[in-house]
């Protein structure tokens, strides 16, 4: 069930108060405030070790905060009883490598979320058209170029339709002209779906993207920049 503060003109992502220290006292996230509009991009940068992919997976509910709490459209992810149906539904991932599975077809990868939905291939053949992979959707991930088999991972992420989606180095593995087009995708799923995105990223041509760039350091934010090139969501605060 939604709470009451469940509405439109809530943020996608409320994040108050976060902190996770992993054993060895090692403090990736120290006091993380962060809220993400909807229909947002949102790109987070930050040195390696800083602790970027851990706030992402404690966003995406993959791991749990210490303290803290995280909001997703209105509803307190600490409250949710099915927390993995809670993500299949409203969340979708993309990690720097594929982990598509070599002996599937593209089309039975990306279903492979959707499992049992009488219309799973139907929503699969979908997903992979709008990642531009509709005359793939036979072939195995061995059997197409680094750029296709990660835009297959983006269909497998958004083929239930969720209305976030968070990105952890994304474009890592791909040369640049590959980056360039899966950014167009990304810009793509947030202009014509509607969704709202994280990004974590080391390129500032990703960076470049997004909406608003949020510096990251010592499991911190430093500072959220708004992207003068980029900001059509002025009035996110
Ligand atoms: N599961 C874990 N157990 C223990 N330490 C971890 C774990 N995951 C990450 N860390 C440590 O937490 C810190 C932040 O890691 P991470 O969130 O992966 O940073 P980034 O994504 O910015 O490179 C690093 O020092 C890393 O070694
Ligand atoms: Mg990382």
């Amino acid at each position: 069930m939604l709470d009451s503060e469940t509405s439109a003109s809530s943020p996608a992502i409320l994040v108050e108060g976060l902190y996770k220290t992993y054993p060895g006292k090692i403090e990736a996230v120290r006091g993380v405030d962060l809220s993400v509009a909807d229909g947002e991009m949102l790109a987070i940068m930050g040195k390696s070790g800083s602790g970027k992919s851990t706030l992402l997976n404690l966003i995406g509910t993959l791991d749990r905060p210490d303290k803290g709490r995280i909001k997703i459209h209105g509803q307190d992810t600490s409250s949710i009883s099915n927390l993995a149906r809670f993500r299949r539904e409203e969340i979708g991932f993309v990690f720097q490598l594929h982990y598509l599975l070599p002996h599937l077809s593209l089309l039975e990868n990306v279903a492979l979320p959707i499992q049992g939905k009488p219309d799973a291939q139907m929503l699969a053949t979908e997903a992979l058209e709008q990642v531009g992979l509709g005359h793939r959707i036979r072939h195995v991930p061995t059997k197409v170029s680094g750029g296709e088999r990660q835009r297959a991972a983006i269909a497998r992420a958004i083929v239930n339709r969720p209305r976030v989606l968070l990105a952890d180095e994304p474009t890592g593995n791909v040369d640049s002209e590959i980056e360039s087009t899966l950014l167009d995708l990304f810009q793509a799923l947030q202009s014509e779906l509607g969704m709202t995105l994280i990004v974590v990223t080391h390129e500032p041509t990703v960076a470049e993207r997004a909406n608003r760039i949020v510096h990251y350091k010592d499991g911190k934010i430093e500072e959220i920049a708004p992207n003068p090139e980029n900001a059509v969501l002025k009035d996110v605060k």
